[in-house]
């Protein structure tokens, strides 16, 4: 059965774009089929998509969602759509060195999503920029198993 994986990104300079590339590439085979949307090109209706959503998205400002993940968090919140089908991921960047908000962006999807009633898969990844590893290196590492878990969690709710 073919898996279909929506990747929305968030970003500011592009690295959470890198990352979604290289899933992209470690994950595109017979059997699945990944699209990857900028969340500024994203309104709900990518939340209601056959398969998966894997949030990849950094964090800015005061532990902010990136400017180009404003508008749709926004909607999200406003909107509070029954997300109850839903299967996710998150994938977030952020920095140590911002101790305070490390990977908020991230974590504020997760949060919103889990309270409109989807349900995540595997663990929240909070990258690190700070740690010196290329988050698409981390990325395409993570990307086997959760592949795995997403495969696992689409086949049990057939
Ligand atoms: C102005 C600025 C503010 C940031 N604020 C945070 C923050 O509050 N928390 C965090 O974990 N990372 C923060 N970061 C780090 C970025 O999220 C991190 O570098 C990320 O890898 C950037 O990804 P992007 O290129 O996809 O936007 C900040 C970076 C900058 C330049």
């Amino acid at each position: 059965m073919t898996l279909k994986i929506t990747i929305l990104v968030g970003t500011m300079t592009g690295t959470a774009h890198l990352v979604a590339q290289e899933l992209e590439l470690a994950w595109g085979d017979d059997e699945t089929q990944v699209e990857t949307l900028l969340m500024e090109h994203a309104d709900l209706s990518a939340f209601g998509r056959e398969g998966v959503v894997l949030i990849c998205t950094s964090t800015y400002g005061q532990g902010d969602v990136p400017d180009n993940a404003k508008a749709l968090y926004a909607e999200l919140q406003a909107k509070r759509p029954d997300l109850a089908a839903l299967r996710y991921g998150v994938f977030g960047l952020g920095d140590r060195t911002y101790a305070e908000t490390f990977n908020f962006g991230g974590r504020r999807f997760d949060e919103l999503l889990a309270e409109l009633g989807a349900q995540r898969i595997g663990e929240r990844v909070q990258h690190d920029a700070a740690s010196g590893i290329l988050a698409e290196e981390a990325a395409a590492e993570w990307g086997a198993e959760w592949l795995k878990l997403a495969r696992e969690a689409t086949t049990h709710a057939a």
